[in-house]
């Protein structure tokens, strides 16, 4: 049976909220996302669930992670819908704060992220860190959480939160989970929505070009010839753009030798159509 869930949309009422469950000695989950919720979301807060004794979802949907070209006006929006699924795995509140109470006048200071945060997603979206740096800044301060639970499938976001909290000493602990994937492969996302039948049908080649070259790679292959071939088999599927195929460190995602020990993470993003997909693997 599911629960009641409390949606809170000034931070006074949020507040309010956790200071109860912090008198009660309650431990508290953050599960941040920008709605549009999928299974893979869901499974982010079945472990914080498990984790905590209350978990939070925000649901907000962050302009200044978006850049003037990209999907802000056409980013999904159903939050009827989501609340019900919410309410099904047993979220206990939702933080859903509007643009003016998360950025009320006046507002002008911002993270600047570290090194995590340089090339790859960095280079193709030079401000898009930044404003997930600053605005999951705000939401931990702002719930207070003992943890908070983010998708693999953002690997570089969590590489990027994860420096984040460790330079600035945030009193918290980032939980990595891992991608939800439909049965072809292809990794839940809400902009899998953007996608023509036809361009559907392509999308999982991104999960298994870059799951062959991990397992090249684990097996010592050249990386840079594997890597060249994947972005060739890419574009001969369908792919308009690759923006990158590359072989990183798994936490610092410094690149890699061929043959290097550690552990790799191989990281992909391309364009099917007017869609930019990203995905990512160990290696
Ligand atoms: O991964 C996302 O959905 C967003 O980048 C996040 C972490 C909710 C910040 O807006």
């Amino acid at each position: 049976m599911s629960k009641k869930v409390n949606i809170v949309r000034s931070l006074k009422a949020l507040r309010k909220e956790t200071a109860k469950w912090r008198y009660k000695k309650r431990s508290i989950a953050l599960v941040p996302t920008m709605g549009a919720l999928h299974d893979g979301h869901l499974s982010l807060v079945r472990l914080a669930r498990k984790k905590a004794d209350r978990v939070v979802v925000s649901i907000f949907v962050n302009p200044s992670q978006f850049a003037p070209h990209e999907d802000l006006a056409r980013y999904p929006r159903d939050e009827a819908g989501d609340v019900a699924k919410l309410a099904a795995v047993g979220a206990d509140l939702v933080w859903a704060p509007s643009v003016a109470e998360m950025y009320p006048d006046g507002f002008s200071t911002a993270v600047q992220p570290g090194s995590a945060a340089r090339d790859l997603e960095g280079a193709f979206r030079p401000q898009h860190f930044g404003g997930v740096a600053t605005v999951c800044c705000k939401l931990f301060s702002q719930v207070t959480p003992d943890i908070a639970v983010f998708g693999q499938k953002d690997y570089q976001q969590l590489c990027v939160l994860n420096q984040m909290v460790r330079d600035l000493n945030l009193p918290l602990k980032l939980i990595g989970a891992p991608t939800k994937r439909e049965p072809d492969g292809l990794a839940m996302s809400s902009r899998n929505a953007y996608l023509t039948s036809e361009e559907r049908q392509i999308a999982p080649k991104l999960h298994a070009t870059i799951a062959a070259l991990a397992e090249d790679v684990r097996a010592g292959a050249d990386i840079a010839a594997r890597v060249a071939a994947a972005k060739r088999s890419l574009l001969a599927a369908g792919f308009g753009k690759v923006d990158y195929v590359e072989v990183r460190d798994a936490e610092t995602l410094a690149p890699v030798e061929t043959g290097g020990q550690g552990a790799r993470r191989v990281l992909v993003a391309a364009w099917l159509g007017k869609t930019r997909l990203i995905d990512n693997v160990a290696a």
